[in-house]
C-alpha cells in the first residue's frame, strides 16, 4: 500500500509519535508512506516527502510536527476536494491518515464521504473532541501550565499579589480545570460557567482575611461574563471560521485590582503551552493511536477515527469526533471548587 499521512490545525506535542508509529508499522509490513507537508495544503499542492526509517529517526521527543501544519481548508479553495482526489489518484495513494482536531477531522469526514480512504487520529491541547476520553497534546499542555502556576506561586507570595493566568483551550475549559487543580489555583474560570466577578473578588478577600495575601486565578481564554461576548485578539477569522481568542486575563485582572484594591498581575501563557517535548503520556498515547490507525487501514476500516476509551484504544465513526464540542465535566469542576478561596 501507499499510505499518505498529514498533520493539520494547530500543532501539539505528540504528533511525531503518531507519524513514527504509522511509518514503523507500515515499513515492517513492506508498505510505503509519504508525508504531506502543511496539512491539507500538502495534498492540494502535491507537496510531500518520503517517510523512511531514516526520516523518522529521533523524532519521538520532538514537539511540533516534522511535516509542518496549517489551517488550510480545501473546501474554501476552488475545486479543492476535486484537486485532492485527483492528486491522490496520481500519487497512487491507497489510504490517508489525517491527524488533527475538529477542523482537520471535519474535512477528513467530508472527503471520506466523497470516496477517499481516510482514517482519523485526534489531537489537540484543548481536549475538546468528542468520542475520545483524551487527545494527546493535552497532558503536555497541562503539565506546562502546572509548572508555570508553581512558579507564579512563589513570586505571588513574595509580593502579596494576585496573579491571573490566562490559558488556552478555545471554548472548553479542560486545560484551565486540570492545570488549576494540579497547580492549586485559588479560582478557575472556564467557558462552561459564566464569570461571576463579585464571587471571585469575595473569595480573594476571604483568603486575605485568613492571612493568605496572594491568590492565583486561572482563566481560560474562552471564559465569558454573563450576557457578554468572548474576548478576541482581532476580528479576523481563519479558514474554518475561528476567531483568535485572548484578552480575558487582562480584563479580569483590572477588575480584580479595582474591586479589591490588591495589586494584580496577569500572565498570558499563549503558545508556550503548545511547544516543547511531549510528556510520556502523550508519547505513549500518540504511539498507540498511530499503531491503531495503521491497523484500521489494513482492515480497510475507513471513515473511522482512533480513540481512547478508558484504557483501551478503540475506533469510532469519524463524524462522532466533530459532532459536538466536549466541554468540561462539571463533576470535575466541583472538585476544583473545593479548593477555591
Ligand atoms: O486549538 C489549539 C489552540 O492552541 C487553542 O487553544 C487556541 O485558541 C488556538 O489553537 C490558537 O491558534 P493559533 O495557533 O492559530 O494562534
Amino acid at each position: 500500500m501507499n499510505i499518505g499521512i498529514l498533520t493539520g490545525g494547530g500543532d501539539c506535542p505528540g504528533l511525531n509519535s503518531v507519524i513514527r508509529a504509522v511509518v514503523r508499522k507500515a515499513i515492517q509490513e513492506n508498505h510505503k508512506v509519504i508525508g504531506f507537508r502543511y496539512g491539507w495544503k500538502g495534498i492540494l499542492e502535491k507537496d510531500f516527502i518520503n517517510l523512511d526509517l531514516f526520516s523518522i529517526s529521533g523524532i519521538l521527543p520532538k514537539g511540533g510536527t516534522i511535516l509542518g501544519t496549517s489551517r488550510t481548508n480545501p473546501y474554501k479553495k476552488e475545486n479543492g476536494p476535486d484537486i485532492i482526489k485527483n492528486n491522490c489518484k496520481e500519487l497512487a495513494i491507497d489510504a490517508i491518515v489525517a491527524i488533527g482536531g475538529e477542523d482537520t477531522l471535519g474535512v477528513a469526514q467530508k472527503l471520506y464521504q466523497e470516496g477517499l480512504n481516510i482514517v482519523g487520529v485526534p489531537k489537540t491541547i484543548d481536549n475538546d473532541l468528542s468520542a475520545t476520553d483524551f487527545t494527546f497534546g493535552f497532558d503536555t499542555a497541562v503539565n506546562i501550565v502546572m509548572e508555570c502556576i508553581d512558579r507564579l506561586h512563589t513570586t505571588a507570595e513574595s509580593h502579596n499579589r494576585i496573579m491571573v493566568v490566562e490559558v488556552m483551550g478555545r471554548h472548553a475549559g479542560w486545560i484551565a480545570t486540570y492545570a488549576g487543580i494540579a497547580g492549586g489555583a485559588d479560582y478557575i474560570l472556564i467557558p462552561e460557567i459564566p464569570i461571576d466577578i463579585e464571587e471571585v473578588c469575595l473569595s480573594i478577600q476571604q483568603r486575605h482575611k485568613m492571612g493568605k495575601k496572594f491568590s492565583i486565578i486561572v482563566v481560560a481564554e474562552g471564559a465569558i461574563f454573563k450576557d457578554k461576548d468572548i474576548y478576541v485578539q482581532d476580528k479576523g477569522l481563519d479558514e474554518f471560521g475561528h476567531v483568535r481568542l485572548g484578552g480575558i486575563g487582562n480584563i479580569i485582572s483590572k477588575i480584580i485590582e479595582e474591586k479589591t484594591g490588591f495589586e494584580t498581575r496577569v500572565t498570558v501563557l499563549g503558545h508556550i503551552q503548545r511547544g516543547g517535548s511531549p510528556t510520556a503520556f502523550d508519547r505513549v498515547l500518540g504511539t498507540r493511536f498511530g499503531v491503531k490507525a495503521f491497523e484500521l487501514i489494513k482492515e480497510k476500516k475507513f471513515g473511522r477515527m482512533v480513540a481512547l476509551k478508558g484504557i483501551e484504544i478503540i475506533d469510532v465513526p469519524l463524524k462522532d469526533a466533530t459532532e459536538k464540542l466536549k466541554t468540561v465535566d462539571l463533576k470535575l469542576y466541583e472538585i476544583a471548587k473545593i479548593f477555591f478561596g
